[in-house]
């Protein structure tokens, strides 16, 4: 009787220390903790802000990364509160998409102070210490700006009367694509920008500023649209349309990112030109972080590949098109 209960208790203990090592062995020794990356986005202004966040979820859970993601609403204040909770959570890397240029320096430099490395992401932030961020992956929107441009200059044969729908005032994309576009049109003296204003990057400001450029008093002279991103041209498509004018025809338009919506609108004869500003950087932004949170070396600037789209392509790219 005693040996069978010594058998017992030992067949127990050794289910018992199974059972441990059975719940050690889910965490393997040297096992590593998942990567935390707080992300400060600019918001959802745009489907191309919208495609941009959807690729950057994306590929943080298919790394297993875990992703502290912050929408902005527009608001540099919102992203300066989300880079101090990132700072303060002690997250390993910090993606910010700075809404404007100026004045993220200060609350970068804390970011340094607390030994957290900084990736920029889509738009560049204007710091006197490039050592305030490690790199930079984004488009070139200067570059942008002047394949608009070049395209109007072309179609119009040299002569316009050009409306331009600016981006939020103070942005990288904003500040870029004006000066790309004014550096390649200033060597032609017929074409000429009657009028400019923001539209803030969205397709309901976009409507609003094109119909009191239409309504006010140069506006009938209008022949062409210059919008620095595609959803505020779809906005200005409508205040054309209701004006009893023919968008693509009347009034030549060009924008800039290559949403499915401008693809539409090109197939339909109502857009002639965008100009691609690639959101899907999801891959290549995580590859940078990963080695960054591993300290190794990276780039400076890392550039995204872009073309020109124009309305003979739209009906061809259109399936293809990914946002
Ligand atoms: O920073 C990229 C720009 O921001 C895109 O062109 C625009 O659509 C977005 O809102």
């Amino acid at each position: 009787m005693m040996n069978r209960l010594a058998v017992a208790a030992s067949l127990l203990a050794a289910l018992i220390i199974g059972c441990d090592k059975g719940s050690e062995s889910k965490q393997p020794a040297g096992a590593h903790k998942p990567l935390v990356v707080g992300f400060a986005q600019v918001g959802a202004e745009s489907s191309w802000r919208t495609a941009n966040s959807e690729s950057i979820k994306k590929e943080a859970a298919k790394r297993g990364i875990e992703l502290k993601f912050v929408d902005a609403q527009q608001k540099q204040e919102n992203q300066i509160k989300a880079i101090r909770s990132f700072i303060a959570q002690r997250v390993d890397v910090i993606v910010l998409s700075p809404v404007v240029e100026t004045g993220f320096e200060p609350v970068l430099r804390e970011a340094k102070q607390a030994g957290i490395p900084v990736v920029l992401s889509d738009r560049r932030a204007d710091v006197s210490d490039e050592s305030l961020y490690t790199t930079f992956i984004g488009s070139d929107f200067v570059q942008e700006g002047r394949r608009a441009a070049e395209f109007l200059v072309k179609k119009m044969n040299q002569k316009a009367n050009i409306a331009e729908l600016e981006g939020t005032p103070g942005s990288a994309p904003a500040n870029d694509r004006k000066k790309g576009f004014d550096d390649v049109i200033k060597n032609y003296p017929d074409m000429k920008v009657l009028m400019s204003q923001t539209g803030d990057f969205t397709r309901a400001k976009g409507k609003e500023v094109m119909e009191a450029f239409l309504k006010s008093p140069e506006g009938k002279n209008i022949n062409a649209l210059f919008a620095h991103n595609d959803d505020m041209a779809l906005g200005a498509i409508q205040a054309i349309e209701e004006a009893g004018l023919r968008p693509g025809k009347d009034i030549t338009i060009v924008s800039i990112d290559g949403v499915k919506g401008a693809f539409e609108a090109m197939a339909d004869g109502k857009l002639n030109c965008t100009v691609e500003c690639n959101p899907l950087i999801g891959p290549q932004l995580f590859d940078l972080v990963e080695k960054v949170a591993a300290k190794q070396s990276v780039p400076h600037r890392v550039n995204v590949q872009e073309s020109v789209y124009t309305e003979d392509q739209a009906k061809e790219m259109l399936p293809k098109r990914q946002y």
